[in-house]
């Protein structure tokens, strides 16, 4: 056991998105997808022991956890104690930097930073398929932050999700020149759960078996767009996925539906400059566009969406590392 233990991992932008559950309570994915890794905005864990018996607490931006994170944050404490045979009640901080119910990645940062921390608390040494496992309990995309850069998901078939695991196909090193932006137009919290998102359009969306095919189909172009770093051919695969994602959720009954009209505002700013400059956009489960260009470009993108939102928060990010223990003492 160590006695504090802080880890950081970064938020990921999914450019396959992972939109269905194989199985609910593993967090299982129905099929692979593929996403970067920010450089900035990362989540922090520090887990030290609880020595007021009061047993184990968890706080995430210093409030105790809700639910249904809470239970889930209970099966990651539970599945590191069974394989290291450590009781000890702790204490975990969790840290997020991006705004909470937006639909940004930011449970995903925090539960991979929870994830690793852990597991170096209870005396594991690095073992990224492990952390994987553990990040998966407590939110499917905090899979791929664990990995650095460029990362596929892959969904495997076993039952158990022994074949479950995120690995990097490429460094942050890779594509220097790729941006991520992220204007944050709208703070509205209250949407559709993703895991309840999932279960709905899996239940009543017309096209939902198209959709897992289509997943799987899109991956391995998804890699090979990053791989040649062809951003043109990133971008017809990313947006024509979230879109479809998106298409998936209207589909449902009743409907879900992420966009906003800020969102709407937004891409109208934003699509007529696709004709000048390499520009995509993908949405998560959300309102918040997050905008894809390379580094030269990024002034322009920015003008363009002040000129509809002139007050509105713009993050920039590049391609970044993984999960990674920050102190160990
Ligand atoms: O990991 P969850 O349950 O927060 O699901 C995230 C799903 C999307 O962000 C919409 C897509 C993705 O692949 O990240």
């Amino acid at each position: 056991m160590n006695e504090k233990v802080t880890a950081k991992a970064p938020p990921n932008i999914a450019l396959v998105k992972y939109w269905g559950k194989r199985n609910v309570w593993l967090n299982l994915p129905v099929a692979d997808s593929v996403s970067v890794c920010l450089n900035d905005f990362h989540s922090t864990a520090v887990v030290c022991p609880n020595p007021t018996g009061e047993g184990d607490k968890l706080l995430w931006n210093d409030q105790p956890i809700p639910p249904p994170y809470l239970g889930r944050w209970l099966r990651m404490l539970e599945k590191v104690r069974e394989g290291s045979g450590l009781r000890v009640p702790v204490i975990a901080r969790v840290r997020t930097r991006l705004p909470s119910g937006v639909g940004l990645a930011t449970s995903a940062s925090g539960m991979a930073a929870l994830a690793l921390a852990l597991h170096r608390f209870h005396g594991f040494e690095n073992n990224q398929r492990e952390v994987c496992a553990l990040a998966r309990l407590g939110s499917g995309s905090a899979v791929r932050s664990v990995p650095g850069g460029f990362v596929v998901w892959h969904s495997g078939e076993s039952p158990d999700g022994s074949d479950n695991f995120a690995e990097s196909i490429a460094p942050p090193s890779h594509w220097p020149e790729l941006r991520v932006i992220i204007p944050i137009i709208c703070r509205m919290g209250n949407r559709v759960p993703s895991t309840e998102g999932m279960i709905r359009t899996a239940l009543t969306s017309r096209s939902f078996h198209a959709w897992v095919r289509y997943c799987n189909e899109m991956a391995p172009r998804a890699i090979d767009a990053i791989m040649n770093k062809s951003f043109s051919y990133l971008a017809e695969i990313a947006e024509g996925h979230a879109m479809s994602m998106h298409g998936l959720c209207l589909q449902a009954r009743p409907p879900i539906l992420y966009l906003r009209e800020e969102s709407i505002s937004l891409l109208e700013a934003v699509i007529p400059l696709k004709q000048q400059l390499p520009l995509f956009f993908t949405f998560d489960a959300g309102p918040n566009p997050i905008l894809f260009t390379l580094e030269p470009y990024v002034q322009s993108v920015r003008q363009a969406i002040l000129s509809s939102f002139p007050e509105v928060e713009i993050l920039v990010s590049r391609a970044g590392p993984g999960a990674s223990i920050a102190t160990n003492d």
